[in-house]
């Protein structure tokens, strides 16, 4: 008989998007005439750009030919997306060399499959709220993991504590589930707490396109000295509509090293690529034709021009919470609004009432973590039409 991973136990029934899903499935099951808006799991709506579309069908073009077929391709991604993406953090002022960057199928895999590095005897820090994957993966493989309070008093920005030592730590900026953004000087701090800790920092970038603000960090590595305790993942889904399409990359760099039990030094990048190498075959070449266009000249402006759109909802989102009088946080540089549940509600009593007086779905923040128990999570990305309508909706709650 085999001996199952009763660390599974330690697990919620299910996944926060999942229980949300099955929750709405049922309603609309037994109410088939309403019309649910959808502004709960942070999916895209608008379809993928021209550039994209482009490549994809040459690509698509390139398979039907025996002269220009592709098989199995380098499990680290093809160079022409490295190199693509190498570049665009440069734009952003960050230097990179192409094989410190390794694409994935998305930041979600990534961020959970990372946890291979790691030994299970290692202290986890995560902020609560919290993206549910970074806790779940570990739970799954039995690490110990603490939080620390991400709230109104910190503007939802947890700071380290000298107090408290930790050797893995997770961090998302701009943040899901609460869309606050962490400043230069915020970071350098967690940078040289990692460093004291001899710890190491997962940083979740992949909200950072929708960041306006010039002076906040895109990226980890603009941070001096993140090359040598931080590991980066980002994502083409909410960038350029990949949701369904499935691409991401992660950044590990070949600086970055630890000490094993015999006093060596152990190299990450190396180690995640024979990661890579074994359990994983590469994202499909014509997905990564597609994404390399994303980095084009074109592919970037059309990518921001779908992003002005759902910034758009984002405001239309903040101004209703303004009117209403409803305190919120993110909105700005970020696509999710997370408010105070109004009538001190608990988050998912609040959802239920949501779905139930005015059909729209929303995120509960109890889904993320105790801090969020009376928190509200709304994403951006609807289209216009139903985000006025679902904040039409929303204020007739209040009358
Ligand atoms: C979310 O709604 O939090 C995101 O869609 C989750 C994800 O990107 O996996």
């Amino acid at each position: 008989m085999p001996k199952l991973n009763e660390n599974y136990l330690n697990l919620k029934d299910s996944y926060l998007f999942s229980e949300i899903a099955k929750r709405v499935n049922n309603f609309v099951s037994e109410n088939p005439d309403k019309k649910v808006i959808r502004l709960g799991i942070g999916d895209v709506t608008l379809p993928l750009s021209q550039s994209v579309i482009k490549s994809m069908h040459e690509a698509v073009d390139e398979m039907a030919n025996s002269a220009t077929f592709k098989g199995y391709g380098p499990e680290q991604g093809y160079d022409f997306l490295r190199n693509a993406i190498k570049d665009y953090y440069c734009r952003n002022g960050v230097e990179l060399e192409a094989d410190e960057i390794f694409v994935s199928d998305g930041a979600k895999s990534d961020t959970g499959n990372i946890t291979d590095l790691f030994d299970v005897n290692n202290t986890v820090l995560v902020p609560d709220p919290v993206y549910p994957v970074y806790v779940d993966t570990n739970t799954m493989n039995g690490r110990n993991i603490i939080y620390m309070n991400s709230n109104a008093e910190n503007n939802f920005l947890a700071m380290p504590d000298k107090n408290v030592h930790a050797d893995i730590i997770y961090l998302c900026s701009p943040n899901n589930p609460t869309g606050a953004v962490y400043t230069k000087e915020q970071l350098k701090q967690w940078v040289d707490y990692a460093k004291e800790n001899d710890a190491i920092i997962l940083f979740d970038s992949a909200y950072e396109s929708f960041i306006t603000d010039e002076t906040l960090p895109r990226s980890i590595f603009s941070i001096e000295g993140a090359k040598e305790c931080c590991i980066e993942f980002c994502s083409l889904s909410k960038t350029a509509g990949f949701t369904g399409t499935r691409c991401g990359y992660t950044v590990v760099p070949k600086a970055l090293k630890y000490k094993n039990s015999k006093g060596e030094d152990m190299f990450l990048n190396k180690m995640w690529n024979r990661r890579q190498t074994t359990k994983f075959n590469g994202v499909p070449y014509i997905v990564q034709k597609a994404a390399a266009s994303v980095f084009s000249e074109e592919g970037m402006k059309e990518a921001q021009a779908m992003i002005a759109t759902y910034r758009e909802n984002a405001k239309i989102i903040a101004d209703t919470m303004d009117e209403l009088g409803v305190k919120y946080y993110g909105g700005v540089n970020s696509p999710y609004i997370w408010f105070e549940c109004p009538f001190n509600m608990y988050s998912w009593d609040f959802f239920d009432k949501m779905l139930n007086e005015i059909q729209v779905v929303g995120t509960p923040g109890a889904g993320f973590g105790k801090n969020g128990d009376n928190y509200f999570r709304l994403t951006a990305f609807n289209n216009k039409e139903n985000t006025v309508e679902a904040m039409e909706r929303f204020k007739t709650l209040f009358k």
